[in-house]
């Protein structure tokens, strides 16, 4: 029988919105925590042997949600314990929402709509807001995403400050979290 990590060893999933900085605060929180980082889509563009704007456009986007479930559940079990950043759409699968609640450590970063936008700049090669005014799109996902994002295990406002101020504050987060654990 496989029991599931203790809080310390399990990896660290961040959840959020695009443009948020998943990857760029998490290849920084891995080099803080001196643990491997991954990407979930650099993942899935690797096993699938092609970029995700044409996943979405040959396979369509059921496929890559396909995809995306079968990495992300690979990448759960793989040891050493690793920080994981995962596409924005990752954690409203439920099934992948279950494993990454099951086997991680999952963090939500959050940031306004307007740091967002910014964020994900005016040439886009993300699917979801080709062609599209991205404030609209993002504003949508906000309001399907978020009551589902709040569901992690922890929650990071990075707004517009630096991804070493989230890294601090996620690692402070990581800490009281276990030392809370072991008083119970
Ligand atoms: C998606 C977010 C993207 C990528 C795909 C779908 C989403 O990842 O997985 O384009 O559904 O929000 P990032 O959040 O890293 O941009």
């Amino acid at each position: 029988m496989t029991s599931d990590p203790a809080p310390s060893q399990r990896t660290i999933a961040l959840v959020g919105l695009m443009g948020v900085g998943k990857s760029t605060i998490g290849r920084r929180l891995a080099q803080a925590l001196e643990l491997p980082f991954r990407d979930a889509d650099q993942e899935i563009e690797l096993a699938a042997g092609r970029t995700i704007p044409d996943i979405f456009a040959q396979l369509g986007e059921a496929e890559f949600r396909a995809g995306e479930r079968r990495v992300i559940g690979r990448l759960l079990l793989q040891e050493p314990r690793h920080v994981l950043a995962t596409g924005g759409g990752a954690f409203m699968d439920p099934q992948t929402r279950l494993l990454m609640k099951d086997k991680a450590i999952t963090v939500w970063l959050k940031a306004d709509l307007d740091v967002l936008v910014r964020r994900v700049g005016r040439k886009n090669t993300r699917p979801l807001l080709a062609g599209k005014d991205p404030r609209v799109v993002l504003q949508e996902l906000m309001d399907k995403r978020y009551p589902v994002y709040a569901e992690a295990d922890i929650t990071i406002m990075t707004d517009d400050r630096p991804a070493s101020a989230a890294v601090e504050a996620i690692t402070a987060a990581l800490a009281s979290g276990l030392q809370a654990a072991a008083a119970r």
